[in-house]
C-alpha cells in the first residue's frame, strides 16, 4: 500500500541512555504536534530495538532494523537474523543501504537473499538503491538504479513485491549536505515507478511507497516531498535531532 512516510536510520549513533532519551524526545514532540497522516519508522542500532520497540507501540511508531542477515541461522558470529528481530516484535528493516554495500560488500545477489528471508519473516523491507556520483557524472544512474531495483527484488511475485518499501538514496547525497534537487529526486522516482510499472502493472507501481533519502532536512523536506512520486525520505543525521525529526515528519503537504 502506498503510505507517507518518514524513516530515521539512526547508523552507528547513540548509547543506550542517549536512544532512550531521544526516543521519548520524539514520541512527546509526535504527541504535540502530530504526524498527520504520515507513518513514522524508527530504525534505532539492533541493541536497543525491543525498548525502542515498547515506546513506539505506546507511541504509535514502528521500529526497524538497519541490517538483517543473509542466512535463516547458525555460525555467523555477530549478526542478526530476520527470523530475531521479527521475534522481538519489530516490523521493518532496511536493506541494500549503500553503507553496507560500500564498507560490507553486499551486492545485490545478498541483498536479494535478505529480502527473501525478510519478507518471510513477515518484516517490511525498506529496500535502498542510488548511484555514486561517479555514475551520475557519467549518465548512469538510471541504469544503475534499474539493475539494482530488478537483480534484488524482481524476482517477487506482485504479492511478495507489493509489501516492499523502496528508498531511492544517491550515495553522494548521503551524510555530504548535498542534497538531490526536486526535479532530480522526482525524475528517479518516476524511473522507478515507471520500472515496477513495466514488471508489475500500473496499479502495483501505483501504490509501491518510494521514499528519498539522502542529506533530507527541516528544510528541504517540505520541497522534496511535494513531489508527485517522493512518497517521504528515509533521513540519517536530521533524525538524531528529535525537534528536526518531527518538523521533517510534517512537511508533507
Ligand atoms: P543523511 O540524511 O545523513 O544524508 O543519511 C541518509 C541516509 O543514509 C539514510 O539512510
Amino acid at each position: 500500500m502506498r503510505s507517507k512516510i518518514v524513516a530515521g536510520n539512526w547508523k552507528m549513533n547513540t548509547t543506550f541512555q542517549e536512544a532512550e532519551d531521544l526516543l521519548y524526545e520524539i514520541a512527546d514532540l509526535l504527541n504535540e504536534q502530530g504526524k498527520g497522516d504520515a507513518d513514522v519508522i524508527i530504525c534505532p542500532p539492533s541493541p536497543y530495538l525491543e525498548m525502542a520497540s515498547d515506546i513506539g507501540v505506546e507511541n504509535d511508531f514502528f521500529v526497524g532494523a538497519q541490517n538483517a542477515n543473509d542466512h535463516e541461522s547458525g555460525a555467523f558470529t555477530g549478526e542478526i537474523s530476520a527470523a530475531m528481530i521479527s521475534s522481538m516484535g519489530i516490523t521493518h528493516v532496511i536493506l541494500g543501504h549503500s553503507e553496507r554495500r560500500t564498507y560490507y560488500g553486499e551486492n545485490d545477489a545478498i541483498i536479494k537473499n535478505k529480502i527473501d528471508l525478510a519478507l518471510k519473516h513477515e518484516l517490511v523491507p525498506i529496500y535502498c538503491c542510488g548511484e555514486v556520483l561517479a555514475e551520475r557524472e557519467k549518465s548512469n544512474h538510471f541504469e544503475v538504479v534499474r539493475r539494482q531495483v530488478s537483480e534484488a527484488l524482481f524476482h517477487l511475485d506482485k504479492e511478495a513485491f507489493s509489501k516492499i518499501i523502496i528508498a531511492y538514496e544517491p550515495v553522494w547525497a548521503i551524510g555530504t549536505g548535498v542534497t538531490a534537487t526536486p526535479d532530480q529526486a522526482q525524475e528517479m522516482h518516476a524511473f522507478i515507478r515507471g520500472l515496477i510499472a513495466t514488471k508489475y502493472g500500473d496499479e502495483t507501481a501505483a501504490d509501491t511507497t518510494i521514499l528519498y533519502g539522502g542529506s533530507c532536512n527541516a528544510k528541504n523536506a517540505a520541497e522534496l516531498f511535494s513531489q508527485a512520486d517522493v512518497d517521504g525520505g528515509l533521513i540519517g543525521g536530521a533524525s538524531l535531532k528529535a525537534a528536526d525529526f518531527v518538523t521533517i515528519v510534517n512537511s508533507f503537504k
